[in-house]
């Protein structure tokens, strides 16, 4: 590391830093140390700090998609660098570098302003920049990976700095290798993403798809806009998903279970209503592989509405655990373990948590 470390401006690290505000489940939980960075020195002079007082190195975004624990140990990272830079552009497609800390859906409004396409169809997704290739994010059949070249930061134990294309990210649905190989080991810094110059809709989904088509008839393929689109999106996700400054919640707390086509089929012959999905290229020891909607499966369970102690699923949508204000960690394992219990005992399935401890 530069030796201009020593001399870098005073870190602003804070000691026993209250978390319920930074985790969109309002978790009351403290940070052992914290500190926002506004540039890549004052990181790595982080990065020095902690390693001097050997403290453990933990990364927050948006706090969309973490449990945050009562007491978290060692130093916290925010990113509060919010940058856009355009890269390169060409007849097709133009290239902006994003800093980590800026807001999601914040990016999202501004590529449309920018005449850059491709990730419209994921907007008021909640959480950063920095936090979008963990997991992939992914809505109304668009997949944030698919418009990602690549990933920039730093490796924490090491603290060298490192980029990825986007076949090195390894995206699959809500994967990537961040949360695998290079899991609690990497501060994703900037994300580089790859738009299109001309706007084309993704409306496969099928909600957008019947928008979409009912617009055209009204008006004409030529003012259907990514703006509208974005608007849609934004409409349909009011309708189901509760604002998390209002209802506490991390957005879907399960993730899609992938299980083998033979055991879907055996299940649809039982339940023909199923949702159930293709899965790309996806397939385990020679095995098909789908995809089905845990939201049908706790639906199906009777748990869509339902609370336990002070946490609930959400009514517009089963997959939503929600909490009242005052709840535990203790409220949301009860209710995620119930929950786990009856989807297993109906239909065979484990559901896995998307949202991970933080601790
Ligand atoms: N369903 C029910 N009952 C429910 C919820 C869903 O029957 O309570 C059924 C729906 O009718 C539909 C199917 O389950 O047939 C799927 O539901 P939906 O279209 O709402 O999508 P999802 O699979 O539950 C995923 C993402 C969402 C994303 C939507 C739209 C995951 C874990 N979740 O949800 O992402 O917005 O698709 O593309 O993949 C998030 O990650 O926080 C998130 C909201």
């Amino acid at each position: 590391m530069p030796e201009s470390f020593q001399q870098a401006a005073p870190l602003n690290i804070k000691a026993q830093y209250d978390l319920s505000d930074l985790n969109t489940l309002s978790l009351a939980g403290e940070a052992e140390y914290f500190a926002r960075f506004n540039s890549i020195s004052e990181l790595l002079s982080l990065l020095e700090y902690a390693k001097n007082k050997q403290l453990k190195l933990k990364v927050l975004g948006g706090g969309s998609n973490m449990i945050v624990q009562p007491q978290v140990n060692g130093l916290v990272l925010q990113s509060a660098m919010q940058g856009i830079k355009k890269l390169a552009e060409d007849d097709a497609t133009v290239t902006y570098a994003v800093d980590a800390g800026l807001n999601w859906h914040q990016w999202v409004l501004q590529s449309i302003e920018l005449g850059a396409y491709g990730i419209e169809n994921l907007a008021l997704i909640p959480g950063t920049v920095g936090a979008c290739p963990i997991q992939n994010i992914g809505a109304y059949g668009v997949e944030v990976g698919q418009c990602i070249e690549e990933v920039r930061g730093l490796q924490l134990s090491s603290g060298q700095c490192m980029s990825f294309t986007a076949a090195q990210c390894d995206f699959s649905y809500r994967d990537s290798i961040f949360k695998k190989q290079y899991k609690n080991d990497f501060i994703i810094t900037q994300v580089i993403f790859k738009l299109s110059k001309h706007f084309k809709p993704q409306t496969a989904y099928a909600p957008l798809k019947q928008m979409a088509e009912q617009f055209v008839e009204d008006n004409s393929a030529q003012l259907l806009s990514a703006k509208q689109i974005a608007n849609w999106v934004i409409e349909v996700r009011n309708s189901k998903l509760p604002d998390p400054k209002i209802i506490p919640n991390a957005g879907s707390f399960f993730t899609n279970p992938i299980i083998p086509k033979s055991q879907a089929d055996e299940l649809l012959s039982q339940f023909p209503n199923m949702p159930v999905y293709a899965v790309q290229g996806s397939s385990k020891n020679k095995e098909v592989l789908v995809k089905v909607a845990a939201g049908w499966l706790i639906d199906q369970c009777g748990w869509k509405g339902k609370s336990l102690g002070l946490a609930k699923m959400h009514d517009q949508q089963a997959l939503v655990l929600t909490l009242q204000a005052g709840a535990s960690q203790q409220d949301l394992i009860n209710i995620q373990q119930a929950v786990q219990v009856d989807v297993n005992n109906k239909f065979g399935i484990g559901l896995q948590p998307e949202p991970q401890p933080f601790c």
